[in-house]
C-alpha cells in the first residue's frame, strides 16, 4: 500500500493531547509499524499494537495505570518497558519514545528493550521444574527473564515439548492451525536459554530433606528449588469397552494428533461429557464434517456457568448439527456401538471422552506434602515443604478475592502461577492474587469468564445471549463474584479490575 493510501493515524506527525482522554488509546502507525499511543494521566506511551500471544488488538484493551491489558485473553504489558507482566503473553512488545511539545505528542524512534538489573543474592543453586505444561514453561521463561543463571531442568512425562494446550481442542483439532503453531517455544530456544528439557520422564517422589527428586528410571537429581507443575489427568471411563483403541482422551499434543488422524477417516463420533473440552472437541469435529452425538449427565456447562449460558451454548451446538443425549451416561462401548444408560444405542466410528480431570498429586502423596484435592500451597505458592513450590492445575491456593482455598483448571492461571512461583524461587515474596480468567470457544463464539463462583444465588444478564452480546454476572449475597461475557471484551477486562479491587 502506498503512503497516501494508508488510513492509519501517523503518530510520528503528532497527536493533539486533548484528543486523547485519560486511559484512552489511539491506534496508528510509525513508519510501517502498527503502534498504539496510550495515556495515563500526564504520561503518554507508545507500544506495538499487537499482543504477542495471539496478536490481540491492544488499542481495544484497557489501560490500567502504566499497563495495558489485552482484550482477548487478558495478557498485561508494562507500557514503559513493553515487558509482558502477566501471561498468557510471554514475549515483550516494542516501545517507542514519546515526546510532548506543548499541546502535541509525537512518537519518535523505537527504544531498545530494557532489562532490570537482577539481584542474584537469593538465587538457588539449581532449579527443577516437574511438568512440561503451561505453568512449567511460564516458570522457565520467567526464570531466564529474571536473569537466573543457574541450571534449569524441566522434567516432563509428555512426549512433546510444552505446547499451547488450549489450541489442541480448538483450531488444531479443527484443522485450522498448523503443527508448528502449537509449541510454546521454538525448539532452539531451549538451547539458547539453557533449559534442559527431559521428555518422556516421570518424577515419582521428592526427598525434601535431601533436596532431590527421584525419577521412574531410578535416577536421582539434586535441586536448590523445585516447582511441581504436574497439571491434571483425564478421568478414564470405567465401563466395558472404555479402554478400546477407538476411545480417545484429550490432554496432550499426541492425543490431539491421534484424534485428528482418526477423524480424517471417520463419519460419526460420540463425545462423552458436555464439559468445555467435550464441547470444543464437538465443534472442531463438526468443522471437519464429522457427525457428533454428545452424551452427558447435565446440560452443557450448566454447573460452571448456569442454565442461561448452558442453554445458549447448547443452542449454538445444535445449530451446527450436534445431537445431545442429556441425563445419560455411557454404559458400554462395543465396536461401533455405544450403549447409553437408558439402553439406547448410537453408532460411532470413535469416541472422545471429556469427563473431567483430576489433579496429578501422586508425587506429593508419595512425598508427604500437604494435599487437599490438589497440592496445598500458601499465598506464595509454596507447598508444605520449604523450597518446593506448586503451580497450575495441581495447586490449591488461598484466593484472597473469595477468601476460599481454590483450585482451577485455567490456562492463564497456570501460566501466571508458574510466573509467580518462578519469582518466588528467586527469593521474591510475591503473593499470588490474580483474579482467575479463562475463555472457551464454540465455533465463532468465544465466552470469556473472569472471577470465581462455585456457587451463586443470582445471575443477571445485561444485553442478550441470543444476540451474542451480553455480560452475565454471578452473585452471591448481592456480591458480584464472576462475570462471563460474549462480544464484550472490554467489559470483561473492566470486571477483572473491579474484582481485583476487592
Ligand atoms: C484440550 C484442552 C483445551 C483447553 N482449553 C482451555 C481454554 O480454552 N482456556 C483455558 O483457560 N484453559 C483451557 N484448558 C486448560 C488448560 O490447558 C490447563 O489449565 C493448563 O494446561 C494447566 O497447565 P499445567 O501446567 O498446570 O498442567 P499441564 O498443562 O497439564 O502440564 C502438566 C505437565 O506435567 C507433566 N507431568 C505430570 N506428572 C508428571 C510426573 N510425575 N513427572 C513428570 N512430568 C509430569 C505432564 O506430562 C505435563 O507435561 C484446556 C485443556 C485442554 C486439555
Ligand atoms: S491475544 Fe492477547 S492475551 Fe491472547
Amino acid at each position: 500500500m502506498s503512503a497516501n493510501q494508508d488510513q492509519r493515524v501517523d503518530l510520528a506527525a503528532g497527536v493533539a493531547v486533548k484528543s486523547v482522554a485519560n486511559g484512552a488509546t489511539v491506534a496508528g502507525r510509525v513508519g510501517d509499524d502498527d503502534v498504539v499511543l496510550a495515556r495515563n494521566g500526564d504520561l503518554f506511551f507508545a507500544v506495538g499494537a499487537h499482543c504477542t500471544h495471539y496478536r490481540g488488538p491492544l488499542a481495544e484493551g484497557l489501560v490500567v495505570g502504566n499497563t495495558v491489558r489485552c482484550p482477548w485473553h487478558h495478557a498485561c504489558f508494562d507500557l514503559a518497558t513493553g515487558e509482558p507482566i502477566r501471561a498468557p503473553a510471554l514475549d515483550p512488545i516494542a516501545c517507542w519514545r514519546v515526546e510532548r511539545r506543548g499541546d502535541t505528542v509525537f512518537v519518535r524512534e523505537k527504544m531498545s528493550p530494557q532489562t532490570p538489573a537482577p539481584d542474584r543474592s537469593l538465587h538457588p543453586s539449581s532449579i527443577i521444574i516437574v511438568g512440561g505444561g503451561g505453568a512449567g514453561l511460564a516458570a522457565a521463561d520467567m526464570l531466564r527473564r529474571h536473569a537466573y543463571e543457574g541450571p534449569v531442568t524441566m522434567i516432563s512425562a509428555d512426549a512433546d515439548p510444552p505446547v499451547d494446550r488450549p489450541n489442541l481442542s480448538k483450531d488444531y483439532l479443527a484443522g485450522e492451525a498448523q503443527d508448528d503453531w502449537i509449541p510454546l517455544w521454538p525448539p532452539d530456544l531451549y538451547t539458547e536459554r539453557h533449559v534442559d528439557l527431559v521428555l518422556r520422564s516421570r518424577v515419582t517422589s521428592i526427598d525434601a530433606a535431601a533436596r532431590t527428586v527421584l525419577l521412574e528410571n531410578g535416577s536421582r537429581r539434586p535441586y536448590g528449588a523445585l516447582l511441581i507443575a504436574t497439571g491434571a489427568e483425564p478421568v478414564r471411563l470405567q465401563i466395558p469397552g472404555g479402554d478400546s483403541s477407538h476411545v480417545f482422551y484429550l490432554r496432550t499434543f499426541a492425543d490431539s494428533r491421534a484424534i485428528v488422524e482418526r477423524a480424517q477417516s471417520s463419519k460419526r463420533a460420540v463425545v462423552v461429557g458436555a464439559s468445555f473440552i467435550g464441547l470444543e472437541v464437538s465443534a472442531s469435529l463438526r468443522t471437519r464434517g464429522v457427525a457428533v452425538d454428545v452424551v452427558a449427565r447435565d446440560r452443557p456447562l450448566e454447573h460452571v456457568m448456569g442454565a442461561e449460558i448452558g442453554r445458549f451454548v447448547q443452542n449454538i451446538h445444535e445449530a451446527h448439527g450436534v445431537v445431545f443425549h442429556l441425563g445419560q451416561t455411557v454404559a458400554s462401548i462395543s465396536g461401533r456401538t455405544v450403549t447409553l444408560s437408558n439402553g439406547k444405542t448410537i453408532d460411532a466410528d470413535f469416541v472422545v471422552v471429556g469427563a473431567g480431570v483430576r489433579p496429578a498429586v501422586a508425587i506429593a502423596e508419595r512425598s508427604g506434602l500437604a494435599i487437599d484435592r490438589g497440592i496445598t500451597v500458601n499465598e506464595f505458592l509454596e507447598t508444605s515443604a520449604p523450597g518446593v513450590f506448586a503451580a497450575g492445575d495441581v495447586a490449591r491456593w488461598p484466593d484472597p478475592h473469595t477468601g476460599e482455598n481454590i483450585r482451577v483448571e485455567h490456562w492463564v492461571v497456570a501460566e501466571r502461577q508458574g510466573q509467580t512461583a518462578a519469582r518466588n524461587m528467586l527469593g521474591q515474596r510475591e503473593r499470588f492474587d490474580a483474579v482467575p480468567f479463562f475463555w472457551s470457544q464454540h465455533y465463532d463464539v468465544t465466552i470469556r469468564y473472569v472471577g470465581h463462583a462455585e456457587r451463586w444465588d443470582a445471575v443477571d444478564i445485561d444485553g442478550s445471549l441470543e444476540a451474542q452480546d451480553a455480560v452475565v454476572s454471578f452473585r452471591r449475597a448481592g456480591r458480584r463474584l464472576a462475570v462471563a461475557t460474549v462480544s464484550r471484551d472490554r467489559a470483561n477486562l473492566q470486571a477483572e479490575v473491579e474484582l481485583e479491587g476487592r
